[in-house]
């Protein structure tokens, strides 16, 4: 079997890390999920006060930059790997809902970016591998043999969110989920450098209406085809 390229993007919270991970079990591919590497570096951001509810300092993030230092640890407990900042644990802290409100904001800058693709492209030069994120298709692997876009409504997104935060432990609302989520796409979407979009050669996927075990068969079978 030969080994490919798999780019999925898409909406907020369509599931697609679920899926990603899942998918990149089956094939005994390696899996990534970008959205976790902006995250830490919005995590740094906040902790180093360059962005809050205040005043931003966008400016002295960029400055420091080359030295936030990202990696992913496999957890063989867990079966995926764990995100690292400066080599401490962040796994849990970037998926709060503080984190999710400041993300795109610090997704927007060009130099975040640059840093994160590059290092996205190297994590693919092996083939074998399934990328979750916004810009996957478009940007970081263009030439992905197989790119999915997945879509939802907002409300089924939120929904799906808003349990996740709740399993977590986390006290939310969920009109404030929702509304982060619709924020989250709007900024992600109208962005000047690599906004969200469907790549032109990507298969479109709207799971609004199917449970986890379809969604996975489906793209099993679609992946398949590529292989
Ligand atoms: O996938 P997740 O929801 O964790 O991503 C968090 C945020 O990171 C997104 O809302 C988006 O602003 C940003 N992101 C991005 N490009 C990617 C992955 C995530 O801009 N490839």
């Amino acid at each position: 079997m030969s080994k490919i390229t798999i780019a999925i993007d898409g909406f907020s919270s369509t599931g697609k890390s679920t899926l990603a991970k899942q998918l990149a079990k089956e094939l005994g591919y390696v899996y990534v999920d970008t959205g976790a590497m902006y995250r830490a570096i919005t995590l740094f951001a906040m902790r180093n006060n360059f962005i809050g509810d205040g005043e931003e300092r966008l400016e002295d993030l960029v400055k420091l930059l080359p030295k936030i230092k990202l990696h992913f640890v496999p957890n063989s407990e867990l079966g995926f790997s764990e995100m690292y900042l400066n080599n401490e644990n962040v796994e849990k802290e970037i998926r709060t809902m503080r984190v999710s409100k400041f993300v795109s904001r610090i997704a927007e800058i060009e130099q975040v970016r640059f840093k994160l693709v590059e290092m996205q492209k190297g994590m693919g030069k092996e083939k074998g591998i399934v990328m979750d994120g916004r810009d996957i298709g478009t940007v970081v692997f263009p030439d992905a043999e197989l790119k999915v876009f997945m879509t939802a409504s907002p409300q089924a997104r939120a929904t799906r969110r808003y349990k996740e935060l709740l399993d977590r432990g986390e006290e939310v609302l969920y009109k404030d989920v929702l509304e982060n989520v619709e924020k989250r796409d709007f900024i992600d979407s109208h962005r000047e450098f690599s906004p969200l979009r469907k790549a032109d050669d990507a298969i479109e996927f709207d799971n609004s209406d199917m449970g986890l075990k379809e969604q996975f068969e489906r793209l099993l079978s679609i992946a398949e085809r590529y292989i």
